[in-house]
């Protein structure tokens, strides 16, 4: 049986009088891709935000390995070895798109490296995203899409097992999608990574996932294989008027179902 590599318990956060994430469990094993779904501000990215430090539960449990990580600080986390990418993306402007990924790699792995070892870990993560390893390329030649790669490598410079992917497709057409889907699944199998991904785009993330959960209102209202979350009936209810016949029809056409 694979190893449980992060869960959360009755995770709670609260701001004000106003419940974002309301009593979520989950797990995820070792070397799963799992998709997060839900709609606009059902609490996808303030999980991710407990999970990585950037805010603190209101209650409720986040194990990462067995280890309570719960309201720790988000540089802690990251040296144990969690890596995530932003919805909005937050580049270093007046540094290159090689220096802001170098330096993700450097700080990412708490200064323990060499300036060699980042630089090598900083254009591996650039050839997996796709994005150019020369030391020239600046950050103002790169569109909407390209950085959401930049916050890609840099979270994969940082040498996670475990990675967020907070909407990390965003601006891309439909054959860089396809590429991006590979790319998620090549992260798994090359680089050993376990992902949680916050998709907006159903159909590319129902043909990746293994498993899918589903927030709404901040609860977990439905969870499993694509085909089995595209047909529950609270699934498809939450989703209708938007985007329900896309969920169907994204899981109806996955291969491998
Ligand atoms: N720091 C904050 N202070 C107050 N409310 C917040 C804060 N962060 C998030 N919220 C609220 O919590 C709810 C969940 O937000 P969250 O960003 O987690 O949603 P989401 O599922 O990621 O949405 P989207 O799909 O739009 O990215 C929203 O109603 C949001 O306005
Ligand atoms: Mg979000």
């Amino acid at each position: 049986m694979a190893n449980q590599i992060i869960a959360t318990e009755a995770l709670t956060k609260r701001f004000g009088g106003f419940t974002a994430v309301d009593n979520v469990s989950f797990k995820v094993d070792e070397g799963e891709i799992v998709g997060l779904i839900g709609p606009n501000g059902s609490g996808k990215s303030t999980i991710f935000n407990m999970i990585s430090g950037a805010l603190r539960p209101t209650s409720g449990s986040v194990l990462f390995k067995g280890q309570e990580i719960g309201g720790n600080l988000p540089n802690k986390i990251c040296h144990m070895g969690i890596g995530r990418t932003f919805q909005i993306p937050r580049p270093i402007k007046r540094l290159s798109v090689l220096e802001n990924v170098v330096v993700a790699a450097y700080f990412g792995q708490n200064g323990k490296v060499s300036q060699a070892a980042s630089f090598d870990a900083a254009k591996d993560a650039l050839e997996m995203v796709g994005l150019p390893t020369d030391r020239g390329a600046s950050i103002s030649t790169l569109g909407a899409a390209g950085l959401k790669k930049l916050e890609l490598a840099r979270a994969l410079a940082t040498k996670p097992e475990l990675l967020l992917a907070d909407e990390s497709l965003g601006g891309l057409d439909n054959s860089e999608m396809d590429q991006a889907a590979d790319m998620l699944k090549r992260i798994r199998s090359e680089m050993g990574i376990t992902i949680i991904w916050v998709e907006h785009i159903m159909g590319v993330l129902m043909r990746v996932v293994d498993r899918v959960m589903v927030l709404d209102h901040g609860e977990k209202i439905s969870e499993g294989l694509p085909s089995q979350v595209a047909n529950d009936p609270k699934v498809i209810e939450v989703y209708l008027g938007t985007d329900a016949s896309d969920v169907q029809a994204s899981a109806s056409s996955q291969k491998e179902l």
